[in-house]
């Protein structure tokens, strides 16, 4: 096996040059297509999570060159959906068995966060995951859009390449952009991202720049699109970007970042006519059918040729199941959050998770300090605990790996009914992990904690 794709492969590492020189070599592409589906089979298994996309406006105040959706695009008949259309089709997504709803837009700034929360409460009600895709927002609208019970949010940084960013958004910054990625992960999203390939100028450094970026921002989902021209803006003469291109960059996205989720992109689909189904068995684990109904799919129209325009969501469901099935693959009937496996966790240098578990671990309670002292440099039973450890996608409290147990502490606001459900949903997960946890109240910290030492050490025993 070629060396470099064998060493990724194994360590899920890779320096600049070395991608570069994968992305340069077209000899090795079906051998890095095989590895990545390897890989994939390992972390994420055979399942394929569905995500119903429901694009709910093409009203955009952005300028990006690429897309035909922007601001100064005047070709476009503009529609933005209401409450009521978007939780119908929400519904019916729900109706075909999908467990996640994304809401995409252009940025659209009718939909305040207040407006949108009040939406996300009630596609939540839905018991599914949900994404939201509406671009650039201060982080307060992140935080209230987390709290009203987003899981996800997708922004690809669409390239990492200062100069070709500027150009191609002259009124933007990639600052900015980056920013809004780093709030995400802090306030606990599920953070996807991306880029396109095939931008003009755009080079295989720069390509490589953006894999190590999402491997560094450790994102939870990327996807990976082909730039296609649209005849009403700026890059109209430019050709489209390379299907196996952006194939063998989604590939290279896998061995490094083995256990995301990585969807097979519509774009691939409308360069290729069999499109998804090759990402699909070259590292993707995801595929997003669109659930918008009528005339809507036509006017959402970010670059041209795009798929199932005149088709139904219930057509869009039969015909992506049958061709999973085709592949021997399964659609999953979870909601398909990212599950890190132990034996990435903790990561190698910098990953995003560890850097704000060590943010956290400067701000411990009181209480949270009180049973440290108990439990640091091994005092307790002589086992190791971590403090403020990440599993999966949740920051435990206390865990001793070795006895699979965890320790949280709870406050006054764990009473309160969303915590709650919050709480139930983190203890099934660990659960899930194969951890036991056990949960104390910080006035017990407070008033009993020699009670408290003898229910962990009973069940340490
Ligand atoms: N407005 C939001 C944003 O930009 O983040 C979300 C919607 S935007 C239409 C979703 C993605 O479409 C962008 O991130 C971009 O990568 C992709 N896109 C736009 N124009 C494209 C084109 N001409 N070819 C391929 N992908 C394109
Ligand atoms: Fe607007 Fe998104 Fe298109 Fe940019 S890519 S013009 S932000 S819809
Ligand atoms: Fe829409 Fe195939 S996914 S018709």
């Amino acid at each position: 096996m070629n060396k470099i794709i064998q060493k990724a492969k194994t360590g899920h590492e890779l320096s600049k040059s070395e991608i570069v020189e994968l992305l340069k070599d077209d000899s090795i592409n079906q051998e890095l297509f095989k590895a990545a589906d390897d890989v994939r089979h390992e972390f994420v298994g055979d399942e394929v999570h569905l995500r119903a996309l429901i694009e709910f406006s093409n009203i955009c105040r952005c300028h990006c060159k690429y897309c035909g959706l922007r601001a100064e695009n005047t070709n476009v008949s503009r529609y933005r959906l209401n409450k009521e259309e978007i939780l119908d089709f929400a519904q019916k997504a729900v109706g075909y068995g999908y467990k996640t709803i994304v809401m995409q837009s252009g940025e659209d700034p009718f939909f305040t966060a207040n407006y949108l929360c009040e939406i996300v409460r009630d596609i939540k009600k839905l018991d599914v995951a949900l994404t939201l895709s509406i671009g650039e927002r201060p982080r307060e609208e992140y935080e209230k859009l987390k709290n009203a019970g987003v899981d996800r949010f997708l922004i690809r940084i669409e390239t990492t390449d200062e100069n070709l960013y500027k150009e191609m958004h002259p009124q933007a910054s990639l600052e900015k952009r980056k920013q809004c990625l780093y709030d995400l992960k802090e306030l606990g999203y599920e953070t996807g991202s991306g880029c396109l390939v095939g931008l003009p100028n755009q080079t295989l450094e720069s390509l490589a720049d953006d894999i190590l970026f999402f491997k560094k921002l450790d994102a939870d989902m990327i996807g990976i699109g082909p730039f296609i021209p649209h005849q009403d803006t700026p890059l109209k003469d430019v050709p489209h970007g390379s299907f196996e291109l952006a194939l063998k960059v989604m590939a290279i996205v896998r061995l490094l970042l083995p256990d995301i989720n990585i969807p097979a992109t519509t774009a691939m689909e409308t360069l290729n006519p069999n499109g998804r189904i090759i990402a699909l068995q070259s590292g993707a684990n995801v595929v997003m059918p669109n659930v918008t109904e009528g005339d809507y799919r036509k006017k959402y129209e970010i670059y041209p040729g795009k798929i199932c325009i005149n088709d139904t969501p219930a057509k869009c469901r039969g015909c992506i199941g049958g061709k999973i099935a085709s592949i021997g693959r399964t659609i999953s009937t979870e909601k398909g959050f990212r599950v890190r496996p132990l034996s990435l966790n903790p990561s190698p240098a910098g990953r995003g998770k560890i850097n704000i578990a060590k943010a956290l671990r400067k701000k411990m309670t009181p209480q949270e300090t009180k049973l440290w002292v108990y439990l640091r440099a091994n005092r307790l039973g002589k086992t190791k605990f971590k403090r403020q450890y990440p599993i999966g996608k949740y920051i435990v409290d206390f865990v001793s790996i070795k006895n699979m147990l965890v320790l949280e502490l709870d406050g006054g606001g764990h009473t309160i009914e969303q915590h709650k459900k919050y709480d139930k949903e983190r203890d099934e997960y660990l659960k899930s992990r194969g951890f036991k946890v056990l949960r104390f109240w910080n006035n017990e910290i407070d008033k009993n904690i020699d009670g408290v030492i003898e229910k962990i050490m009973e069940y340490l025993r």
